[in-house]
């Protein structure tokens, strides 16, 4: 581990507050009402680093609320390294209670995390993170101010059980749906299953937006090594606690910031990582998000370039059959990263992480190999994503390693073309208009049906509904087809596992060609060209949109609250992160100050 010069006391950010030779009067306002709680000045003035941390949990926020507790240890490391802890609470990103949807507020906890760490005497943060919207929200944020950050994770849930198999967050729900579809349990069991999935503390036991996020956050090198997968009750959570505490305090010594660990080579890495995770169709928007603010180049094309044709190791569901603690057992972040080593598809092992060692430091290979299997022997080849563009829109990204053999045999069938399918289009304005309709026998869907769910992306449903995996109608289903192609311009759970055309950007509310389309419609698929067109002439198109823009444009609903209405008046497309115009470009505001 090659030593970083280290900053001396009078060089810490704090200082400006809290012992400022130039400014007396200033410093003693700023010190005073720090010290009405108990604090010394000894402590504030005695050159100890200020360390922040972020307080994501809360009782509004039962994924991250363990948090509340694990912060005592992380308080304690602070303490033990020479620190002084301050816990800044987090606006809440709760994924399974917000309305209309938690992604619409990713960017509020953003903007409010960067007045706090920019505006207060914050040395270093402990990014404390966990559901979904958590990591990029935090992750963007101390990319953006560029202090010293390390991030931390809450950790899975338990595996949830019942009768004898693993119930997973999420899975167990589309399962519990099915079966008391089929009357096979009633409104009791439905609950019981449902809540046996989510046994502890903690966040999804599945590999959705969380366990993908968190574990990115690790090959990102923002996390200690080994930390992400550490269940949340574990007492190894609460140790990592600690360590990170004692951690951002020589970080902050060493003046170790983002900008020196959020590279371009970090984001190619999580890229691999990602498709070898089995990563949520979500990391994409929140990679790309968090790499803008970091003032780094990613898009979706490199998301294809770099992942799409790395396989599938990590057998959890939905993808595969096991869970959180199994993964944990098997070897966790570091062993992903050690079989990826093993096969030279890890880009940059040499990629600087918050501990100071290179993050193939902390690489092992896997020890259940069942769970993290050796690329060799992968549970799916070409696990990425492919980035598909057309006359609808510039951008969607698709995982073509759900598409099942079934869905293969009836739609890429054709020996000429076989990644080539035309299908004709049923459209839907969002997923109300979706469940009011869907099982309408006029509609008279056959089994070429492309299901088109539109009005979902950031500005139709503020912040982008999770709606584009759609069920076909229960007549179709009855006649033995349990899925069609859906193409949306809203994004997919992290938890489901249908072949989905997603993110399309721009969406129809932003002047996408998705608000053109009209039921009966043929559309042509091309995955090979990755391409998607509806199959008329442009002079029809164009006749559409002048018409679409004469009726006053794509409708959307009023936005609910202020922020909404911000939101909507600043916010970018799924493709380049739902980036905040005007709030990339800021990155490393610390040293701009
Ligand atoms: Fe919070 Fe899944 S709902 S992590
Ligand atoms: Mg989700």
């Amino acid at each position: 581990m090659t030593q970083r010069p280290r900053i001396t006391p009078d060089q810490l950010r704090s200082r400006l507050w809290f012992n400022n030779p130039d400014d007396p009067e200033m410093t003693a306002l700023y010190l005073e009402r720090y010290l009405n709680y108990g604090l010394t000045r000894a402590e504030l003035q005695g050159g100890k680093p200020i360390i922040g941390i972020a307080q994501t949990g809360s009782d509004l926020s039962p994924c991250n609320r363990h948090h509340v507790e694990l912060a005592k240890r992380v308080r304690d490391g602070i303490t033990a390294a020479g620190g002084i802890p301050m816990e800044i609470p987090v606006h809440p990103i709760q994924e399974t209670g917000k309305r209309p949807t938690a992604s619409l507020d990713r960017n509020l906890a953003y903007l409010g995390l960067v007045e706090a760490l920019h505006g207060y005497p914050i040395d270093g943060v402990v990014l404390t993170i966990g559901c979904d919207k958590t990591t990029p929200a935090l992750l963007m944020a101390a990319a953006t101010v560029n202090i010293p950050a390390i991030a931390y994770s809450v950790g899975p849930m338990l595996n949830g059980w019942h009768r004898g198999e693993r119930a997973g967050s999420g899975t167990a729900v589309w399962r519990a749906r099915e079966l008391l579809a089929r009357g096979e349990i009633d409104e009791e069991g439905f609950y019981e299953l449902v809540a046996s999935s989510a046994p502890s503390v903690g966040y999804c036991n599945t590999m959705g937006t969380a366990s993908t996020m968190n574990s990115l956050a690790e090959v990102l090198g923002m996390q200690l090594p080994g930390s992400a997968a550490i269940p949340a009750p574990y007492r190894e959570r609460g140790q990592m606690g600690h360590a990170t505490g004692r951690r951002i305090v020589e970080m902050v010594w060493e003046d170790l910031r983002p900008s020196d660990i959020l590279t371009r080579e970090a984001f190619e890495n999580a890229v691999v990582a990602c498709s070898a995770l089995g990563g949520s169709t979500n990391a994409p928007i929140h990679l790309n998000a968090v790499a803008r603010h970091a003032g780094v180049a990613l898009d979706n094309d490199d998301w294809q370039r770099l992942g799409h044709a790395v396989p599938l190791l990590v057998n959890l569901q939905p993808a595969g059959t096991y869970l959180g603690e199994d993964f944990y057992r098997a070897g966790g972040v570091p062993a992903v990263l050690g079989e990826l080593m093993a096969a030279d598809l890890l880009p940059h092992p040499e990629a600087p992480t918050v501990f100071g060692t290179p993050l193939s430091a902390g690489a092992m290979r896997s020890l259940e190999t069942d769970v993290i299997r050796p690329v060799v022997e992968p549970l799916k080849d070409e696990a990425g994503f492919i980035n598909l563009s057309g006359n609808l829109f510039d951008s969607a990204i698709m995982k073509t390693s759900v598409i099942s053999p079934d869905f293969r045999a009836r739609y890429l069938s054709d020996p000429d073309d076989p990644e080539a399918f035309e299908g004709t289009v049923f459209v839907f304005d969002g997923p109300e208009h979706f469940h009011a309709v869907i099982d309408d026998p006029a509609l008279g869907m056959g089994e070429d049906a492309v299901l088109v769910m539109r009005g979902a992306g950031p500005l139709g449903y503020p912040g982008a509904a999770e709606v584009v995996n759609m069920r076909p109608p229960a007549y179709l289903l009855k006649r033995g087809i349990p899925a069609v192609p859906c193409i949306g311009d809203g994004r997919q759970s992290g938890t489901s596992g249908s072949p989905s055309i997603l993110n399309a950007s721009p969406e129809a509310a932003a002047g996408g060609g998705l608000a053109l389309l009209r039921n009966g419609d043929r559309i042509r698929v091309d995955l090979r060209r990755g391409r998607v067109d509806v199959l008329l002439p442009d002079e029809e198109l164009e006749a559409r949109r002048t018409a679409l823009a004469e009726a006053g444009g794509y409708a959307m609903p009023p936005s609910q609250t202020p922020w909404q209405a911000i939101f909507r008046d600043l916010t970018g497309q799924l493709a380049q992160g739902m980036v905040l115009d005007g709030a990339d470009g800021f990155h490393d505001l610390a040293r701009k100050a």
